[in-house]
């Protein structure tokens, strides 16, 4: 199916989750045949959903390959390789090519820089797994409704595996094309995908280095890590982490001085950001109680190597984006 059909059920419910399921194993085996497909799979909602679809429907003809390109969050390559590979028994290449990405970084401080070289990278990563593998017909996707819609509108271009080489010719199967967002969701959790992969804050494609403003660094890349880590355990003990729309911590080029066990140190701040979005085009600030901030505060300074102050930002958007670049 092509296109949502205009009068679909919208899917909230296990029971037409289960049927959508259903529908979509016959029409991939159908699709796919005995042929291998091939996946990039990040971790997100999208392409996990993708990723258990098409396990159930030709287990080991999927091939998936997850590039750790170094700028992931905490746990996030672990989570992919335990779900997946464990879990699911599914065919997966993991990559870890984060001395790659971060050497081609090394000293490029311009964001749009940073951004091309992470988005390159990451094709040149992929499409090397890809020609180590013979006899792929098929590249699956996770494309889903709106990214047709707005790239129907000339608002952004969907294609999530665009430009691979041109020699690199694939049919492509995008199974949740015709889903919003909420419904791949109920589908994921339906597919026993856990909570954390289902309902998991949206995570942008360079990942931690839009939040690394300035040339990326080895130790401060850890510092974001590990702070953004404490922020979220945080965010989930007190029960903001299921009503704020997105929420992590960046660690500009940064450093003032400060002091630690009664020395004198030269360190980064790191800085909280917890928005409220509907469309991530404007967004407000969430007020995180005192009480929370103090705690988030002491842990951040006491356990984040290289971290002497925590700020918080209390810029909307606009006049700030969301992410720090
Ligand atoms: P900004 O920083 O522009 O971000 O206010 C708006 C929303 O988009 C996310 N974002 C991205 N998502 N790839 C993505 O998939 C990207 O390159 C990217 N850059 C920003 C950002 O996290 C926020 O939710």
């Amino acid at each position: 199916m092509d296109r949502r059909p205009e009068n679909m059920e919208r899917i909230t419910t296990p029971a037409l989750a289960q049927a959508f399921i259903d529908q979509q194993i016959a029409d991939l085996r159908a699709q796919i045949g005995d042929k291998k497909v091939l996946l990039a799979l990040s971790g997100g909602v999208d392409s996990s959903v993708v990723a258990a679809l098409l396990i159930k429907a030709v287990g080991k003809q999927l091939v998936c390959v997850h590039v750790n390109h170094g700028l992931l969050r905490k746990g996030e390559p672990e989570q992919v390789i335990e779900v997946f590979r464990n879990q699911m028994n599914a065919n997966l290449v993991y990559v870890d090519a984060t001395d790659r990405f971060l050497d081609k970084l090394a000293g490029v401080s311009e964001p749009e820089k940073k951004r091309k070289i992470i988005g390159g990278e990451f094709i040149e990563v992929f499409a090397e797994e890809a020609r180590k593998l013979d006899g792929i017909d098929f590249l699956a996707q996770g494309t889903i409704w709106p990214d047709i819609l707005e790239s129907e509108k000339g608002i952004k271009a969907h294609h999530n595996a665009g430009g691979l080489p041109e020699d690199m010719k694939f049919q492509l199967v995008e199974p949740v094309k015709i889903l919003f967002k909420d419904e791949v969701r109920v589908v994921g959790k339906q597919l026993g995908l856990p909570d954390g992969m289902v309902y998991r804050q949206p995570f942008p494609g360079p990942g931690l280095g839009v939040r690394c403003t300035g040339a990326i660094t080895r130790d401060r890349l850890e510092a974001v890590r590990e702070s953004d880590a404490i922020l979220r355990e945080e965010f989930a003990k007190s029960g903001l982490a299921g009503k704020v729309w997105q929420y992590f911590t960046a660690i500009p080029d940064l450093k003032s001085v400060g002091i630690k066990d009664g020395k004198r140190v030269d360190e980064w701040c790191a800085i909280i950001r917890a928005v409220n979005t509907t469309d991530a085009m404007t967004a407000t600030i969430e007020p995180i109680p005192y009480e929370l901030l103090n705690r988030i505060v002491s842990r951040i300074t006491t356990e984040v190597k290289g971290i002497n102050r925590v700020l918080y930002d209390l810029t909307p958007k606009p006049t700030g984006t969301i992410e720090w670049e």
